[in-house]
């Protein structure tokens, strides 16, 4: 699957876009220079994040499975830096958030949920009308990120993660894309 989803470079250029899908619009001061395609190069940096922001982190096969077919995979980056990162995939009219992360000294400040409207902006582009993502019971933050993105809870996935004492559900949300604003 290519990509239709054009790289952004600039913070004028970004709170353009974001000013067309207000409810991803951050409330903070958006510390993002940069909004561009995960590259093979990128992998060994992402797990460093990955591993700090995961108890149980992706492996570097996973993310280097997501490129070679094609998944949507982005990186915000902040001077220069990879602060966050999102992937997902889109078939069959239906996508799906696989992850969503914002290193830890970058957290709090918007970019999570800019990075999650980018995600559903090129779900959209791709021909998807719904969103779906998995998240952990346990995991207030991004549940509350989802809920006030207007992901709406859907079911429960049993046994879904690895967990430290044994198995932990998942949370399935959805959102219908169509709510959201279109670009021009
Ligand atoms: C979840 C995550 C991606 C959010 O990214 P972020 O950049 O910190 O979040 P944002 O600053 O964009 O915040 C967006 C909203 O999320 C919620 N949120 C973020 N941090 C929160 C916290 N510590 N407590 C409660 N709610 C929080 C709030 O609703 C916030 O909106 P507000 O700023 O208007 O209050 C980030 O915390 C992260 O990477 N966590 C570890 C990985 C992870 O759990 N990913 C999700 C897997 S399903």
């Amino acid at each position: 699957m290519g990509s239709p989803c054009s790289t952004i470079r600039g913070i004028p250029v970004i709170l353009h876009r974001l000013s067309k899908t207000c409810r991803f619009m951050p409330k903070h001061a958006l510390p993002v220079t940069d909004l561009r395609p995960m590259a093979r190069c990128d992998i060994d940096t992402v797990m460093a994040i990955e591993t700090r922001v995961y108890a149980h982190p992706w492996t570097k096969g996973i993310f280097a499975d997501c490129l070679r077919v094609g998944y949507e995979c982005w990186i915000a980056e902040c001077d220069g830096a990879i602060a966050g990162y999102g992937v997902l995939s889109v078939a069959a009219g239906e996508s799906h958030v696989l992850n969503l992360a914002v290193d830890r000294p970058f957290q709090g400040r918007g970019l999570g949920r800019f990075l999650l409207g980018h995600l559903l902006q090129c779900a959209r582009r791709l021909g998807a009308d719904t969103a779906l993502l998995e998240v952990r019971p346990s995991n207030r933050s991004a549940i509350a990120l989802y809920e006030d993105s207007g992901f709406n809870l859907i079911g429960c996935r049993k046994n879904y993660y690895p967990g430290a004492q044994g198995r932990e559900d998942a949370l399935l949300y959805a959102i219908d894309l169509d709510t959201l604003q279109h670009e021009p």
